[in-house]
């Protein structure tokens, strides 16, 4: 009997060919299929449909497809293995990944750069030219984990298993090597000698690549030692690169504020600012900034994966067939969908919208309660949320509008003495602004706010010119900012129920008040 079998992907048109007994996770993921819960059967995210061979339906699968579902093919990949030859109909990744090509003022240094920003779901390099400034060339990815859990704590969890921490640690590594890689060999780099690459990224990924233990970050206090710079050479990391440069973590600002807001604090210049700055990164997690020049405030709120369509039950990326828009016309909804196909989930920026939608239209309570005894409130043909959805978001913007409230409160400041407020990353750009302001999400003056794009990728290229040691550099300015423990805050469980109400039509904000 053969060793390999082929397994056929439509509508891609592609056929791969694997050794016999392969889970389907492990090849699956480059082609589209999400894996949301890791693996472990409970979300179904990873649903693909079964054109041809067979797949066995196991009783994991049985507890969560419905017997329709099982009968039309549909089957969990996460649950299988290639046994013998399969047809399978997955979708595309089709994904929008921030990068960076804004202006930026910098001392020249000699030679090349690299800066690098790992996401939890996507990861983009830059190479530049540290004469000129110039942008070389760029590299995105797929955060190749992702196959292991959608979010930070799913990774985490497949990390304390056994084998789990070194099989994230070296897939992260390999990916960003290969993006250099790339990046390097396509411009005559060759000739120009890489001297230095920085990286930043949330705490949890700063670990993986570190190498670092991750298990205190499971519990409370979800505070490590290891969150600080690191510098060591890239041969270390295994990315072979001539004269084998330095390779920089920034440091996390504390618990879950990775070294990407204090990147985001270098890009938005927070700390140059005479007047009062916020920054505001809702990605798998929610970070918070605020401050100006002599110290800034900043705390992350376990706001969950809600914003990037985790832990919603038909909640997705914003991949081919993610509704990612919602709006009301002539008393129904109307959805665009990524891609030219059916909608199949709905993505941060479409629930947003929804829940938004679902207010204006009475379907939804400001409590958050359906108004009609419905188990669903129903988005696009097949895309429906639940009554738990609704919940989920509300948790996460109440933790969200809380962390707000409190770091204003500890400047003794409430949102309309903010100059700015960046919202930044996927959120940030992708979230209608109007339908975060319907849910109380966001309650600033409108002229204060700006999509500042992915200000990790700038503050990493600043970081790339910028001296550890000289007045106004890294250390200096990480001496200015102050990690607020939220939870510890007396009154963070009050402001949080608080915040979770949404406003009433026509009511303002309640996100942020003094
Ligand atoms: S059910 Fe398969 S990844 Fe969640």
């Amino acid at each position: 009997m053969s060793h390999r079998v082929e397994i056929a992907l439509e509508p891609l048109g592609q056929t791969l060919k694997v050794e016999r007994g392969t889970p389907l996770r492990d090849v699956l993921f480059s082609y589209g299929v999400e894996f949301p819960c890791g693996g472990q059967g409970r979300c179904r995210g990873c649903r693909v449909r079964l054109l041809g061979g067979s797949a066995p339906v196991t009783p994991e699968q049985e507890a969560i497809l419905s017997p329709d579902e099982l009968r039309e093919g549909w089957r969990l990949a996460c649950q299988l293995t290639a046994e013998g030859p399969l047809a399978l109909q997955v979708a595309q990744w089709e994904t929008a990944i921030l990068t960076d090509h804004s202006s930026f003022s910098f001392t020249p240094r000699e030679g090349r750069g690299i800066a690098v920003d790992l996401g939890t779901t996507t990861v983009v390099a830059q190479l530049l030219d540290l004469q000129s400034g110039r942008v070389l060339g760029v590299r995105t990815a797929l955060n190749p984990q992702a196959r292991y859990g959608a979010d930070v704590m799913s990774r985490i969890q497949f990390a304390l298993a056994s084998g789990g921490h070194g099989k994230l640690v070296d897939l992260i590594r390999s990916k960003i090597g290969s993006l250099i890689q790339r990046l390097v060999s396509s411009t005559d780099s060759e000739e120009t000698e890489v001297r230095s690459v920085v990286v930043v990224g949330n705490t949890v990924m700063h670990h993986f690549l570190g190498g670092f233990d991750v298990e205190p970050l499971s519990h409370w206090p979800f505070e490590t030692t290891a969150g600080g710079a690191h510098e060591l050479p890239a041969s270390e990391l295994g990315w072979k690169l001539r004269g084998d440069p330095r390779v920089r973590l920034l440091p996390c600002l504390g618990g879950f504020v990775g070294s990407d807001i204090l990147a985001g604090v270098l890009a938005t210049e927070i700390h140059e600012s005479d007047s009062l700055v916020a920054l505001v990164d809702l990605g798998t997690n929610g970070e918070i900034a605020i401050g100006r020049r002599e110290r800034i405030l900043c705390a992350s709120t376990a706001a969950g994966p809600a914003f990037e369509g985790g832990g919603i039950s038909m909640g997705m990326q914003a991949t081919t067939g993610a509704i990612t828009a919602v709006r009301i016309e002539e008393g129904g909804l109307r959805c665009r969908v990524q891609g030219e196909v059916p909608a199949r989930g709905i993505c941060g920026s479409g629930l947003v919208d929804a829940v938004a939608a679902g207010l204006d239209l009475g379907v939804i309570e400001p409590s958050g309660r359906f108004s009609q005894p419905s188990s669903r409130f129903e988005i696009s043909p097949g895309v429906s949320l639940t009554q738990r959805d609704v919940r989920q978001l509300q948790l996460a913007k109440g933790a969200t509008a809380a962390g707000i409230r409190i770091l204003l409160k500890r400047w003794n400041a409430g949102p309309d003495d903010l100059s700015r407020v960046h919202l930044a990353g996927a959120f940030g750009n992708y979230v209608d602004p109007a339908s975060a302001r319907r849910l109380g999400l966001i309650d600033f003056p409108d002229e204060a706010v700006e999509p500042a794009g992915n200000t990790a990728l700038l503050g990493a290229k600043l970081a790339l010119f910028a001296d550890e040691t000289e007045a106004g550099g890294l250390a200096e300015i990480c001496a200015r900012i102050r990690h607020v423990p939220l939870a510890a805050d007396p009154e963070f469980q009050e402001i949080f129920v608080e915040s979770m109400a949404f406003p009433a039509r026509g009511g303002s904000g309640g996100a942020a008040s003094r």
